[in-house]
């Protein structure tokens, strides 16, 4: 099992946490340009990021972690870093998977597959696949993900549900749209962290965000860390959600 920072987590009221954290983990390039390193050097760096502040979210038992790896957009970056980009992430799951599989995490991916390599599709079904029956937290890997993409292709979805007699048009409601989302049967994101100083969704998880609180940080993702993540959590715990309503 992972170990545990057992001062840290006690300052969590555990009563106050998100069912769901969304994190758009930026500012890796920025990090190591500063230091005169390769972008490359600040995608490795947030790499290691990663697996520290999943390792909160499974000793804090958090029901979703989600974030953000490659988005649609991504793909316009010089070719020798999305290559990079590709190479990282085959790396961390094959490194990482049966470490996750003892830690009971279920991983899942959003957004397309198809334009990845074949190698690297497998391995992403194999890691569904071997984790598929745990029940520990839900993590969500945001990869060639965009929240338009993800929507248009729900909508493509229904459309051949209505085409073929099984619903009818009057019948699709947000419940029914949500379901044929990458989140299906996830709940929707309490908190949304970005970080590497820009305040802006990126196109992501457009649908889940809707009552989303968010956090930003100027800290860039290789220098985030499991402190500044609980100080996102608590802060969290003394916002005032009304969904609408008023404060009762
Ligand atoms: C986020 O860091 C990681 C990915 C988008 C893959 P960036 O690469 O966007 O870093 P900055 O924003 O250029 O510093
Ligand atoms: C968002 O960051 C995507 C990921 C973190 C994977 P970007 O760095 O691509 O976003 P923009 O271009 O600054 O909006
Ligand atoms: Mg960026």
């Amino acid at each position: 099992m992972w170990d545990s920072n057992a001062d840290l987590l006690a300052r969590v009221d555990k009563t106050k946490l998100p069912r769901h954290v969304a994190i758009i983990m930026d500012g890796n390039g920025r990090w190591a340009n500063v230091r005169g390193l390769l972008r490359s050097a600040g995608h490795t760096a947030g790499v290691k990021t990663l697996k520290q502040i999943l390792k909160t979210a499974v000793n804090l038992k958090l029901e979703a972690l989600t974030v953000y790896a490659f988005s649609t957009e991504n793909w316009k970056r010089p070719h020798t870093e999305v290559d990079f980009l590709m190479h990282l992430f085959s790396d961390y799951l094959e490194r990482e998977k049966q470490e996750m599989h003892a830690n009971n995490v279920r991983i899942k991916f959003l957004g397309r597959t198809e334009d990845f390599s074949p190698a690297l599709q497998n391995l992403m079904r194999e890691s569904v696949e071997l984790m598929k029956n745990n029940t520990g937290v839900k993590f969500n890997v945001a990869a060639d993900y965009g929240g338009q993409d993800e929507i248009v292709r729900a909508a493509q979805k229904i459309s051949r549900r209505v085409q073929a007699g099984e619903l009818s048009p009057e019948n699709i409601s947000a419940q029914i749209f949500a379901d044929e989302l990458d989140t299906a049967g996830q709940p929707p994101v309490d908190l949304l962290i970005r970080t590497g100083d820009e305040m802006r969704l990126s196109n992501f998880l457009l649908w889940q965000t809707a009552y989303a609180e968010f956090w930003f940080t100027e800290t860039p993702w290789p220098e985030f860390t499991p402190e500044e993540f609980v100080d996102a959590l608590i802060d969290f715990g003394k916002r005032s959600r009304r969904f609408g309503a008023l404060k009762n």
